[in-house]
């Protein structure tokens, strides 16, 4: 092949390529005529959704879904594949078959469809609409779709969608948690409606209940006072002869908003700040060891350290990978089997302190805890038992919900883990060479340990103070916890009028919770103090990313009203300047009023700010 045959080769092969990329942006629907393979999408008429395949993180599965067409990180909203990927995108196609939207896969074998009967087969097609819906309805009927994504939702509920319970069929619509952000499989996470009392529960999978919105009362979720409708968001309860479902929209719809069965248990509502990304509008406020088996079986949670969950002596995570995206439903699996006598070995128990004793337990009769020890040991499936205030209990099924109790509880809660003897270190010796240690402890404390220790626990202390910061949980995990209460709360003083509209543009400045506030600061601890001015004093904090600045927080007795605080806000946003400290965000919650500022290390900010 010549050079000149090669050229036009690749002139033809790029025509073909910007040709058939020209195609793919016309298109917002699948009919006979067109289908989707490969990197081929089809967008909504007012470029909104787009729908493709698509592979999650650095997963090799490729899915049908639905994603915004407009964000540069791609975020996922519907899939319809969910439990059975294909391998190759290449070769696997999503077209028009017998009258319904269906998935071939590489050896053209169906791999999904959505299952209606139609009549005419060939005059069928799937529109993909600016709503996020994919509705498959016949070409030249306007009757009702014979099939809408809308009705079999995936984790996210989309304003103008509904999680609905239909009474005649009685069965419930619900949002199912991804497996883990690589894994749109269905977790174990669901969000329904419970028609009993029209309120929305929580279950874990798909059969434990541990969170409800409480009952619809006309106006608002009872135990979600906060979620009411406001100039942003319209709520609606519909209840009807055929079925009860919530719905939502959003008054300007160039407001991006979602919500989303959070993999993490959470339900969150979510806004895209254009620039900033997706931002946490509300989620419900429940806290991360609270979610029902979050650490799955044999994982303990702990909500002081990160990770949250660990796997408890003797365990192993059963899926590393997940464990290491943050996903820990799955919980841990024994690295060695229990021998229940087989050969002659018999299980030992771990004494495991400080623990919330977890769920399902069995009462048995036992004098001492040595006989309920033997009660365990006796029974194969027995996996721990506790003995308390003469009360046997033991467990026979995976341990879940453990949860590592705080200091000031009570501590009496001891559980022995059933263990295969070879996890755990003999007994005997083990505690010979404690009684040992003890005698050397005594000796040498006196003569040296005693000055040093002292000194130790002096540097340690200090030390602490700076590891905590490094161990808290990151911002994003602090906001989930309350933002309602401060998103709201800014969004307000923002509409309330203090700020006016032509102003609102000069203050592009981050509002920031103060949760982040108290962690960068350490509970605004006196070693972070930098000096205090007229209107109070004026901290260090550090972000766990490394991020300093330089905190001002107002007093309440300073005088500074809400008008000044304002003035101040509009006044540095607009002198932004690179050689003026820059204002990097603010904060108003309760009576705490704060500013962030850039921090710098010599004596300019000081001047600037006590000036
Ligand atoms: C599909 O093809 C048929 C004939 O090949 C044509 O009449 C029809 O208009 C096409 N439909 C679309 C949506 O392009
Ligand atoms: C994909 O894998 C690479 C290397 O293993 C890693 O650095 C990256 O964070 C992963 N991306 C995601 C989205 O998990
Ligand atoms: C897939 O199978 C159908 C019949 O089931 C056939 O019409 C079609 O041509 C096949 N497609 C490919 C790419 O082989
Ligand atoms: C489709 O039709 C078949 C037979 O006519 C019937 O058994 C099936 O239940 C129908 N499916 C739906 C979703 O209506
Ligand atoms: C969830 O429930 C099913 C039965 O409904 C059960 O087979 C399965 O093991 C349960 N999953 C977990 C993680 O317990
Ligand atoms: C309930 O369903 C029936 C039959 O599909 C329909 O005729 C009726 O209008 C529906 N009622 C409401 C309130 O949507
Ligand atoms: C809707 O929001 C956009 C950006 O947030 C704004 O530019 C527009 O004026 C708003 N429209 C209405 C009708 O409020
Ligand atoms: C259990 O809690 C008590 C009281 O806070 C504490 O003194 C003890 O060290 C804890 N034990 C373990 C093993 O963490
Ligand atoms: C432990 O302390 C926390 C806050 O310091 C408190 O909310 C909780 O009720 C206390 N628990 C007990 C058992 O005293």
């Amino acid at each position: 092949m010549d050079t000149k045959t090669n050229l036009r080769f690749m002139l033809l092969l790029f025509l073909y390529l910007f040709l058939n990329t020209n195609i793919c942006l016309g298109a917002d629907s699948i009919s006979a005529n067109y289908s989707i393979t490969r990197s081929q999408t089809i967008v909504s008429t007012g470029g909104v959704f787009e729908l493709g395949f698509f592979s999650p993180g650095n997963s090799s599965n490729h899915y049908i879904g639905i994603w915004y067409n407009k964000f540069t990180s791609q975020t996922i909203v519907w899939v319809a594949n969910r439990e059975k990927p294909v391998s190759d995108a290449f070769s696997s196609e999503l077209r028009i078959s017998d009258g319904n939207l269906v998935i071939f896969d590489e050896s053209n074998t169906s791999i999904w469809s959505t299952n209606v009967n139609s009549s005419r087969s060939a005059s069928v097609q799937a529109v993909l609409l600016d709503s996020g819906n994919l509705v498959l309805s016949e070409v030249s009927s306007t009757s009702k779709p014979l099939w809408q994504s809308f009705d079999h939702p995936t984790d996210t509920f989309l304003p103008g969608s509904k999680i609905a319970y239909n009474k005649i069929t009685k069965t419930s619509q619900f949002l199912t948690s991804w497996k883990s952000s690589e894994d749109p499989a269905p977790g174990l996470f669901s969000l329904e409606l419970d028609p009993s009392d029209n309120s929305y529960v929580i279950l874990w999978n798909r059969s434990t209940r541990f969170w409800t919105s409480g009952p619809w009362n006309g106006q608002i979720f009872s135990l979600l006072p906060k979620m009411k409708r406001d100039y942003i968001y319209d709520y609606n309860f519909v209840s009807n002869d055929n079925e009860s479902y919530f719905t939502y929209s959003v008054y300007n719809t160039s407001i991006v908003s979602r919500w989303v069965m959070d993999v993490s248990g959470q339900i969150k509502q979510l806004n895209w700040i254009p620039g900033k990304g997706w931002n946490f509008f509300w989620s419900q406020t429940i806290q991360q060891c609270d979610v029902f088996a979050f650490c799955g079986y044999y994982g303990s949670c702990d909500e002081s350290t990160l990770p949250f969950c660990s796997c408890l002596q003797g365990f192993e995570p059963k899926m590393q990978s997940y464990w290491d995206l943050g996903y820990y439903s799955d919980g841990c699996v024994r690295k060695t089997r229990l021998q229940c006598g087989n050969n002659g070995e018999i299980d030992k128990f771990q004494l495991i302190s400080n623990m919330s004793l977890p769920g399902k337990k069995q009462y048995k009769r036992a004098g001492s805890i040595r006989e309920c020890e033997a009660t365990c040991l006796n029974i194969c499936s027995c996996t721990a038992y506790a003995y308390e205030s003469s009360d046997c209990l033991i467990w026979t099924e995976g341990l879940l919900n453990m949860r590592k109790r705080e200091g000031n509880e009570s501590s009496e809660h001891t559980l022995y883990l059933r263990l295969a003897a070879s996890e755990i270190p003999d007994h005997k010796r083990s505690s010979q060479s404690r009684k040992l240690y003890i005698l050397l402890f005594g000796i040498i404390s006196v003569v040296v340990v005693i000055p040093c220790a002292v000194y130790l626990v002096y540097y340690l202390g200090r030390k602490k103070v700076v590891n905590k910061r490094g161990d808290r949980r990151s911002i994003q995990e602090v906001q989930v916890i309350s933002l309602y209460d401060s998103e709201k709360q800014i969004r307000e003083f923002m509409h309330s009028g203090q700020f006016r509209e032509d102003e609102k543009k000069g203050i592009e400045v981050p509002f920031v919770v103060l949760e982040s506030i108290l962690a960068a600061t350490d509970n605004f601890s006196e070693a972070n103090i930098l000096g205090g001015g007229g209107f109070g004093p004026v901290y260090k904090g550090k972000f766990p990313a490394g991020q300093e600045i330089a905190i001002k927080r107002l007093s309440s007795t300073s005088g500074q009203g809400l008008q000044e605080f304002k003035n101040e806000v509009l006044l540095i946003a607009k002198l932004q300047h690179r050689n003026l400290v820059r204002l990097l965000g603010y904060c108003i919650e309760g009576y705490e009023k704060m500013l962030l500022y850039e921090y710098m290390s010599n004596k300019s900010l000081d001047s600037f700010l006590f000036g």
